[in-house]
């Protein structure tokens, strides 16, 4: 699986992966999926929002277990995040079938659509979307770098944006969310463990700061006479990372858009969003306020995702399933969340990642630990579709 997908999307130049929502690397790989589908005779089905759904049996006459993830990336991110949930999601279902297992319940792969919102800026947008946390007006109005609507992209692609929303079948179809996912950070290192759950994910959120300023040439304003929206905007970054600091949270400026985006220019507006996540709601709502006040610049909120606790009943069946693997919260957002805070009883398996790096093309995870994911994904699976 890893040998047919590899290449889509890759940078040949940073070998990172360029695999925003509905671009065409995104595409051939919603077909690839469906393709894996095929091989294995599941029934394949794409909601109203895109969401791609493959079934083991038919989740309209009980409710099912679902495993899986999503396989768009951030820019110039890695192989794993995502498609490693999904890969190893056909690779589970596989050895299930190998051993002779038969399902008592259906059971389903997902790939949701647009889970990094790294074209339109909101993430987990097909999840938001199926469960209601995103209202499909707001939805069809976001628009990309180049001016284009989500319902305009959707419409190229074939779909119909006027279908968008909280979509009840589906969500009826969905007993159980089990989502498997490279790890973050250095958790799992620090324990020496190749597989951890989930115990909750961070509060976390993106607001863009746009600094307004007066566009002239860099040569002949006299810097008494500038309105540079550059200087605020250093300010605000500066300031970000000491708040952070105080208020225990972490802060980032990751992105940002000048314009006119001229060397030989003072710009006339500098658009940045900063994502601000912590352990203590409040401790981030405070740093996003002190922010707002400190930079003078106009603040609008892009996404909001309030802490997520995974259900303890669940987790604790996964992690009897995985053996006692170690429990550990993640600063990461995810689908899973979003469906758990939908109300969806939702858990995570994270694989170890031996440098912790993540969101870069550096991202990795060893194949022995990938297996032992799957092993434990499959009897997470088994457990759960057992009666
Ligand atoms: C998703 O990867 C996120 O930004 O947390
Ligand atoms: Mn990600
Ligand atoms: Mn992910």
């Amino acid at each position: 699986m890893w040998g047919a997908i590899e290449h889509l999307g890759r940078d040949g130049r940073t070998r990172g992966y360029l695999r925003d929502a509905w671009s065409p690397a995104d595409l051939e790989l919603r077909r690839w999926f469906g393709q894996e589908a095929a091989r294995r005779g599941l029934d394949l089905r794409e909601d109203r929002n895109g969401n791609l759904w493959a079934w083991w049996g038919d989740p309209s006459v009980r409710p099912g277990v679902v495993t899986g993830s999503h396989l768009d990336s951030v820019r110039q991110g890695g192989a794993f995040d995502g498609p490693l949930g999904v890969v190893s999601a056909f690779a589970a279902l596989d050895l299930l079938r190998a051993r002779g297992f038969r399902p008592a319940r259906p059971l389903g792969i997902a790939c949701f659509t647009d889970e990094e919102g790294a074209r339109f800026g909101v993430p987990c947008v097909g999840s938001r979307l199926l469960t209601g946390i995103l209202d499909p007006d707001r939805a069809r109005a976001l628009t990309d770098d180049e001016g284009d609507s989500l319902a305009e992209v959707l419409r190229a692609a074939g779909r119909d944006p006027g279908a968008l929303g909280r979509d009840e079948e589906t969500l009826r179809h969905v007993g159980v969310f089990v989502e498997l996912h490279v790890e973050q950070g250095k958790d799992l290192i620090h324990r020496d463990a190749p597989v951890g759950v989930a115990s909750a994910i961070w509060p976390h959120g993106r607001w863009r700061f746009d600094f307004h300023g007066q566009a002239n040439h860099a040569g002949t304003t006299r810097l008494a006479d500038r309105d540079d929206p550059m200087l605020p905007f250093a300010r605000t970054v500066l300031h970000a990372r000491q708040a952070a600091e105080r208020g225990g949270v972490v802060a980032t400026f990751g992105r940002t858009r000048v314009s006119p985006n001229n060397a030989n220019a003072i710009p006339g507006l500098v658009s940045a969003w900063l994502d601000a996540r912590g352990g203590d709601e409040e401790a981030v709502r405070a740093l996003v306020a002190e922010l707002t006040e400190f930079s003078g610049a106009e603040v609008t909120v892009e996404s909001w995702t309030p802490v997520v606790d995974f259900d303890a009943v669940l987790r604790e069946r996964v992690v009897a399933a995985a053996g006692g693997a170690p429990v550990l919260p993640t600063g990461a957002g995810h689908d899973a969340g979003i469906l758990a805070s939908a109300g969806v009883p939702s858990a995570m398996v994270f694989v170890r990642n031996p440098t912790g790096i993540s969101h870069s093309p550096d991202e990795h995870a060893e194949t022995a630990d990938c297996h032992a994911g799957v092993t434990v994904l499959a009897a997470v699976l088994e457990d759960l579709c057992a009666s």
